[in-house]
């Protein structure tokens, strides 16, 4: 094939990347993210400030226009994310206790009506472990509101949309030697036994000097889908972007029956959140890199 989305559909999985609004003017951009992904995730513009500015006032003018740059061109869309202890807007930001609780569920109750029945995965909850060796969860306003915030936020999102699958999704827990590794695989497993309505685990796969890939992230996606969940590598960047690491994350996801897809975080090096560590498939000019080769040969 001679796409990576093509690629990816010849196992039924597919390649996606995060898009944000304000580049969808750009044709070099669009036309790469037009022709190599068939998933899309907005990189910021279905997060809790952007979609929810005051409280009870939703507004999904930048959300929407990502989705429907989406579906005119083909693909499907992730949705993130609903529950989360950053980016959210300065009214949440003061509320906590119960008021807070009954705001998250209004959140998600609104984002996901507004979507109902057009998003294929979301992320209902991110990043709720600590990071180092505690295995704790991390502070945060939703996590003093009591420590079962993620599985009625959970609850909400099923009853909201029966049609989405619901991930909870994290960074930092690609190497399975890692604490907040196992936290997150005892959650999981407490939920499938107690039927808390949980479908997937995204795993970020941030990858830099600080925390690098270990092949045993083949050994992490197989264990938590053994627990009877999907898995998918949902925000993939590489400092360096070294071609035999994409090749690795790549091999993992397809070694993984379960494993539903890739998606990078970004098109090319300069829209990257971290465009200092050139972590993209694509370079500044838009061209390919050596990394893309070898993602697209691994597929
Ligand atoms: C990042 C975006 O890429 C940036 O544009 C924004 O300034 C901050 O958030 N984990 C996540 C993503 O779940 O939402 C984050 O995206 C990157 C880390």
């Amino acid at each position: 094939e001679s796409t990576l989305g093509a690629a990816a559909a010849q196992s039924g999985r597919y390649f996606g990347t995060a898009i944000a609004s304000g580049k969808l003017g750009d044709s070099t951009y669009t036309s790469i993210a037009g022709r190599e992904f068939n998933m899309v995730t907005a990189e910021n513009e279905m997060k809790i400030d952007a979609t929810e500015p005051q409280r009870g006032q939703f507004n999904f003018s930048s959300a929407d226009r990502v989705y429907n740059w989406a579906v005119q061109n083909g693909k499907r869309v992730r949705g993130h994310t609903l529950a989360w202890h950053s980016q959210q807007p300065g009214w949440m930001q003061s509320l906590s206790g119960s008021s807070l609780r009954q705001a998250m569920i209004d959140h998600i109750n609104g984002v996901m009506a507004h979507y109902k029945g057009k998003i294929v995965q979301w992320d209902v909850v991110n990043e709720a472990f600590a990071d180092g060796s505690s295995g704790a969860r991390r502070d945060s306003n939703l996590q003093r509101s009591g420590n079962d915030w993620i599985e009625v936020a959970f609850r909400t999102a099923r009853a909201a949309d029966p049609s989405a699958k619901l991930c909870y999704n994290d960074y930092n827990v690609e190497n399975w030697n890692w604490a907040k590794t196992q936290a997150m695989y005892s959650m999981v497993r407490d939920f499938k036994q107690r039927g808390v309505p949980i479908d997937c685990v995204g795993f970020q796969a941030h990858f830099n000097s600080g925390s690098p890939y270990d092949s045993n992230f083949r050994t992490t996606l197989q264990n938590f889908a053994a627990l009877g969940v999907d898995v998918a590598v949902t925000e993939l960047d590489i400092q360096g972007a070294p071609a035999s690491t994409y090749a690795n994350v790549t091999k993992d996801c397809l070694a993984v029956e379960r494993c539903l897809g890739i998606t990078v975080w970004g098109v090319r090096d300069s829209d990257s959140w971290r465009s200092e560590q050139t972590p993209l498939l694509f370079n500044n000019s838009g061209g390919k890199k050596a990394a893309y080769t070898a993602v697209l040969d691994a597929l």
